[in-house]
């Protein structure tokens, strides 16, 4: 039998003529394509926003915290709960991450953390903090409405990475339309792909003009209108030293074309979270994934499941599944066991107990839009039997 890959992207024929009309049309590199995406993505999350298409998540998230001025000395609070480009743009400024343990049925970070967490701080140590930084872990919001109440109360911007969460809602509005820079990933695991790709997205328009010009070379004019303006085409201003960060119309052709599907795609990942949710509730010794709250969106990017029983069985589970033919993966390694944050901040792994635990449990399970019934079955008759011999090998190993 076929093993179950991880993951499968949704590009197909349909995202085709989009792509060859760019080729054919000869203008391949960031315009009108690209401009389109923006307006179009701005519009499928409603509300009045900017939107500066971008060619990765990583590279929004560093023109985000550059367009709000971080700088060397810097703090940012955010969470271990990550991939690394959350934190590590804020190192790209000579800025600092300080890390706030999750919350353990959602693995996002809470407002009420972050505020213990700035309360315990010298009031100089504070005076350094200029944002927070939320994860909408696997598609799932962050309560929103308290961390733009906590930025409020402590003059904090909130950047927040919604590299997962296309189309999030919470409290009745999209992701995207909460805090004062939202930035989303089109990397090609992700709900919406463009291979790489990314989207900042804010609606503030002096934001939105920073990162505009920061994203291609710190130039004041971009590409597209330097070859249209009636100014003389050559003459362009550089005014900092900004970055090479922009979109090609190659990509934004399939950004657009995908855009038209993101219901249909996130539909079909939250019937695979349904069936996964019914085919292994009455299992003992599993965590299901936390849903979002009636009338609000998940959008299901991952299904994080979790095991009891440490880590040693959460390794040999993962092996035992992939023996089954079902490829799984981990989200995430914590950062503060990784080598360059626990050596520059001096971390253990105890720091953050919450999210080591969910570490230690978590297994994503196969979600994308292509996969069968048949497939979804197989996931889950593969689990028990699975779980069964990891245990096994985890107190032969233990009694060794
Ligand atoms: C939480 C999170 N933030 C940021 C990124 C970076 O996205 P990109 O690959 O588009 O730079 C990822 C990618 O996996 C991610 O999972």
């Amino acid at each position: 039998m076929e093993p179950i890959p991880f993951h499968v992207p949704s590009v197909d024929e349909e995202d085709i003529p989009g792509v060859v009309e760019v080729v054919r049309g000869g203008w391949v590199t960031t315009g009108p394509k690209c401009r389109e995406f923006e307006t179009e993505f701005g519009r499928a999350l409603g509300g009045q926003l900017e939107c500066v298409a971008v060619n990765s998540a990583t590279a929004g998230l560093h023109l985000a915290l550059e367009a709000i001025g971080l700088g060397p000395g810097d703090r940012v609070l955010t969470t271990p709960y990550t991939f690394t480009a959350t934190a590590e743009v804020i190192r790209y400024l000579g800025a600092d991450p300080v890390f706030v343990d999750v919350d353990e049925a959602t693995f996002n970070l809470q407002p009420s953390d972050v505020r213990a967490a700035l309360k315990t701080m010298t009031s100089e140590q504070r005076g350094s903090v200029k944002a927070v930084m939320p994860v909408h872990y696997a598609g799932l919001a962050c309560d929103m409405a308290g961390f733009e109440e906590l930025g409020r109360e402590f003059g904090l911007r909130i950047v927040d990475d919604a590299a997962h969460a296309l189309p999030t809602r919470v409290d009745g509005k999209p992701v995207g339309q909460w805090g004062d820079i939202s930035v989303f990933s089109f990397y090609a695991t992700k709900t919406l792909c463009t291979g790489e790709g990314g989207m900042a997205v804010t609606a503030d328009k002096e934001l939105a003009k920073r990162m505009r010009t920061m994203r291609l070379h710190g130039i004041s004019k971009d590409v597209f209108d330097r070859y249209r303006d009636s100014a003389p085409s050559w003459y362009y201003e550089v005014v900092a030293p900004g970055f090479k960060y922009n979109l090609g119309d190659i990509a934004a052709a399939l950004g657009l074309s995908q855009l038209r599907r993101l219901d249909k795609f996130r539909d079909a990942r939250a019937r695979i979270a349904r069936t996964y949710n019914d085919g292994l509730s009455a299992l003992d010794g599993v965590t299901l994934p936390v849903d979002a709250a009636t009338g609000d969106l998940h959008s299901w990017h991952l299904y994080p499941l979790r095991v009891d029983g440490g880590r040693q069985v959460r390794d040999a589970f993962i092996e035992e599944l992939s023996e089954a033919g079902v490829s799984t993966s981990v989200h995430f390694i914590p950062l503060h066991l990784q080598p360059y944050y626990r050596d520059r901040y001096g971390l253990q792994p105890e720091d953050f107990p919450v999210a080591l635990r969910c570490f230690e449990a978590e297994v994503s399970l196969p979600i994308f839009p292509a996969m069968t019934d048949n497939q979804m079955k197989r996931v889950i008759d593969a689990i028990p039997a699975a779980l069964e011999r990891a245990r096994k090998r985890a107190t032969k190993v233990a009694r060794q």
